[in-house]
């Protein structure tokens, strides 16, 4: 039996007063139709259709050719909805699976088991339900006096006794898929919202076709999201939903609740974070590791028993046993080798660092390639760039960077060399040399007594 997922993501999101459409709009910075799609991916699920419409063009740039597009040109309802992707899918032999866009937290496994359940029960439609609390916004499932679902109202269209169901509509609906699309057709205008609602589907299939209901046991995981309030109650349970599942596999986390982990990043056990740390994007923490307090990784490896303190590491590699911060940056692919100590102050872009190589304080690194056990003095800084061109500087195994040394890129330094303190070094240097590019210090004998003398008798 062939299985497809149909998104629904026309809609404008009115209620979110952003600009970007809702189902593009980020949650731990990544979008929330990208957490359902990679989903669906790994679920048994053959084919994605995505419903679009109100600003398609961000859904398309985010999602490319990962799936099929169905336009909903005007915005008429969730039933509308389901109606315009029929030139894509009505032809079609199968089941369907059907997912708001606003959806995010739901993840693969549960989708498989909702489609076997399907199944099992021998179903032609089943709605997922949740019990809320407080059902405030969501569709009511309407039960008769067996107990078998026939219908679901709106919250706007319920009775006083209807509003007091706690059983509600997540929007999740798995069923036939002929027979969606010619029930889909047969659902008539809320005269109240001028609207198609999906939802009617229950009432019209339930006598003909057996129509069930699954109620999942988590309401957290099929909760709807509406406005940025709901982005952030999202986010803060796939926070913590993530920060379990690595606790789970041996990473320490002290105050989890100010570690904000992306849905991507690999972590593995024996590491150690620290709190108000953020870790995005493809990152991978190995083992041994420490992380925080404050610090951002993004895009980034931090090799075993690395140390990040108080600092940014983005798009870059930190080495094995190597120390970085507090505040230091790295960026834009750093490669920074075994054993190095990066400290207070010392920004490197674009640059490797071989083993044992340090820079411990206030200290530019751009556009290098540097070898090992080289040690930067404070305040040394590689001059990458001219007001026009970057250019690259490339220093050898075991030199010494005096303090305060401008090394004018492009320039090569070559192994062993040593560097005066305050030199700027405008050519390159050969092996083993001394290179000084300074004045000489000249001593006044005796001389020091008249600025003295001015400054007394300033007083
Ligand atoms: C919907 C359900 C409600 C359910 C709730 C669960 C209906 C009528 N109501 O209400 O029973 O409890 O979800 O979260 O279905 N969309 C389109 N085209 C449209 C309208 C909407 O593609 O013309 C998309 C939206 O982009 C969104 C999804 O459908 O991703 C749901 O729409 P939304 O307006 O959020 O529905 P709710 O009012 O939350
Ligand atoms: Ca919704």
């Amino acid at each position: 039996m062939k299985k497809y997922a149909l998104i629904l993501a026309a809609g404008k999101g009115t209620r979110m007063r952003t600009e970007l459409p809702k189902c593009a709009y980020p949650i731990l910075k990544k979008p929330m139709i990208s957490y359902i799609i990679e989903n669906i991916e790994r679920s048994t699920i053959d084919e994605i259709c995505v419903i679009v419409g109100h600003k398609k063009e961000v859904l398309k740039e985010i999602l490319g050719d990962r799936v099929i597009y169905a336009e909903q040109t005007e915005q008429l309802g969730t039933g509308h909805a389901v109606l315009s992707a029929a030139p894509q899918l009505e032809d079609k032999k199968g089941v369907t699976f059907i997912l708001p866009g606003d959806m995010p937290l739901m993840e693969y496994p549960l989708m498989d088991k909702l489609l076997r359940a399907h199944q099992e029960m021998g179903n032609d439609l089943t709605v997922v339900t949740m019990d809320m609390e407080y059902p405030k916004g969501y569709g009511r499932i309407v039960r008769n006096e067996y107990g078998s679902v026939i219908g679901i109202v709106e919250e706007n269209d319920c009775n006083e006794f209807q509003k007091q169901i706690k059983e509600v509509n997540s929007s999740v609906y798995i069923v036939d898929n002929q027979l969606l699309f010619e029930y889909v057709r047969k659902i008539e205008k809320n005269d109240r919202k001028g609207e198609y609602y999906l939802t009617d589907i229950v009432k019209l299939m339930h006598q003909d076709h057996k129509v069930n209901t699954f109620m999942v046991r988590n309401p957290m995981i099929t909760m709807g999201i509406n406005d940025l309030y709901g982005i952030s109650t999202a986010e803060k349970y796939l926070r913590d939903f993530i920060n379990k599942g690595h606790m789970l596999n041996g990473v320490s986390i002290v105050n989890p609740e100010t570690v904000t982990i992306g849905h991507n990043v690999i972590i593995e056990e024996g590491v150690w974070i620290y709190p108000n740390t953020t870790i995005m994007g493809n990152s991978l923490i190995k083992k041994g590791a420490t992380v925080g307090p404050n610090s951002e990784i993004v895009d980034s490896i931090i090799h075993e028993k690395a140390e990040i303190r108080h600092s940014i590491v983005l798009e870059s590699e930190v080495g094995e046993n190597t120390t970085v911060g507090p505040f230091a940056h790295l960026r834009g692919h750093a490669v920074i080798g075994k054993n190095n100590r990066v400290g207070n102050f010392v920004e490197i872009k674009k640059s490797t660092t071989g083993e044992g190589t340090k820079a411990a304080h206030l200290i530019y690194i751009g556009d290098s390639t540097v070898g090992k056990n080289v040690n930067f003095g404070c305040g040394s800084v590689t001059v990458n760039y001219d007001g026009v061109k970057k250019h690259q500087t490339v220093i050898g195994d075991d030199v010494f960077v005096g303090c305060n040394v401008n090394l004018i890129a492009p320039i090569k330094i070559e192994d062993n060399v040593f560097i005066a303190a305050g030199s700027t070094v405008t050519h390159d240097v050969p092996k083993g040399a001394m290179a000084i590019a300074r004045n000489k210090q000249i001593n006044k004998e005796d001389y020091a007594k008249h600025f003295i003398k001015a400054k007394d008798d300033h007083k």
